[in-house]
C-alpha cells in the first residue's frame, strides 16, 4: 500500500503555484491540482508540473453520461497524471465507462477514485432537496460500495468514514481523505478534522492537506512534519 500525503494546490495561477513548488527542493510531493487551476490554466500547467516530477491528483469531479466521461477520461489518461476523480451519483454505467476511457493502450491507468455525498451536503439537503431518505451514513457507504464493484480503485472520504469505508468496501479500496489538521494548527472552515498521526492510524491511505501546508510559514517543513506523522517515521 502506497500511503503518502498529497498538497491541494489551491491556487489561482500558474505562477503561484509554481513559486510555492519551488519551496521543495528534496522529495517532490504528490499533488492535488483542483477545478481553479486547471480551468484558468489549462492542461499545460498539469504537462508542466508532472514534468517537474510531481505525482498529480487531477480532481475535476466528472460527471455526465457514460460516453462522455469515458471520452473525457481518455483525454485526463493522455495528460498522465496519477490519480482522477468522479462523482459516484453518476451511477455504475458511468463508473465503468471512466474506467475503459481511463486505461491506456498499455494497459496502465491513474487510479480512479469516487467521490460520495459533498461534505457540504447535509443531511436536509439530503432529504429535502435530493429526497433521498436513508441517514448520510448509509448513503456513503453504498455509493462506496457501488464505486468497489464498478472497478473503482477507492473514494474520497473523511478520515472519519476511512474505516468504516474499509469495512463496507475491504482493505484493499483507497481512502484519500481531506480535512487534516496538525494539532496545534488552525481548523479554518474544516469541522471534522483529524490529525495526520490519527488519519494513519484510521486506514487513510492518501491524506489530502492544504491550508496547513500551503499557508505556513514553512511549507517545506509542514510537509516534513506531516509525512513524518502521518507515516509515522
Ligand atoms: O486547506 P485544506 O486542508 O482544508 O484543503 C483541503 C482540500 O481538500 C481542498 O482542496 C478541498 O477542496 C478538498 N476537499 C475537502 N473536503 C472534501 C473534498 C475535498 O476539503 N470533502
Amino acid at each position: 500500500m502506497n500511503k503518502d500525503v498529497i498538497i491541494a494546490l489551491d491556487f489561482p495561477t500558474r505562477q503561484e503555484t509554481l513559486d510555492f513548488l519551488g519551496q521543495f527542493t528534496g522529495r517532490k510531493p504528490f499533488v492535488k491540482i483542483g477545478m481553479e487551476l486547471f480551468y484558468a490554466e489549462g492542461p499545460q500547467v498539469v504537462r508542466d508540473i508532472k514534468a517537474m516530477g510531481h505525482r498529480i491528483f487531477l480532481d475535476l469531479k466528472l460527471h455526465d453520461i457514460p460516453n462522455t466521461v469515458k471520452r473525457a477520461m481518455a483525454v485526463l489518461s493522455r495528460l498522465d497524471v496519477d490519480m482522477v476523480n468522479l462523482h459516484a451519483a453518476g451511477a455504475s454505467a458511468m463508473m465503468r465507462a471512466a474506467l475503459e476511457g481511463l486505461t491506456r493502450p498499455d494497459g496502465t491507468r491513474p487510479l480512479l477514485i469516487a467521490v460520495t455525498q459533498l461534505t457540504s451536503t447535509d443531511a436536509a439537503a439530503l432529504k429535502e432537496e435530493l429526497l433521498i431518505d436513508v441517514p448520510m451514513e448509509e448513503t456513503v457507504l453504498r455509493y462506496a460500495q457501488n464505486a468497489a464493484k464498478s472497478g473503482l480503485d477507492g473514494v474520497v472520504c473523511s478520515p472519519l468514514e476511512a474505516a468504516g469505508v474499509k469495512a463496507a468496501c475491504g482493505p484493499a479500496f483507497l481512502t484519500v481523505t481531506p480535512g487534516i489538521r496538525f494539532a496545534d494548527g488552525d481548523a479554518g472552515d474544516q469541522k471534522r478534522i483529524m490529525t495526520p498521526e490519527r488519519a494513519g492510524q484510521s486506514g487513510s491511505d492518501y491524506i489530502v492537506v492544504g491550508r496547513p501546508i500551503t499557508q505556513a510559514a514553512d511549507p517545506a517543513a509542514a510537509y516534513a512534519r506531516c509525512v513524518r506523522e502521518f507515516l509515522g517515521q
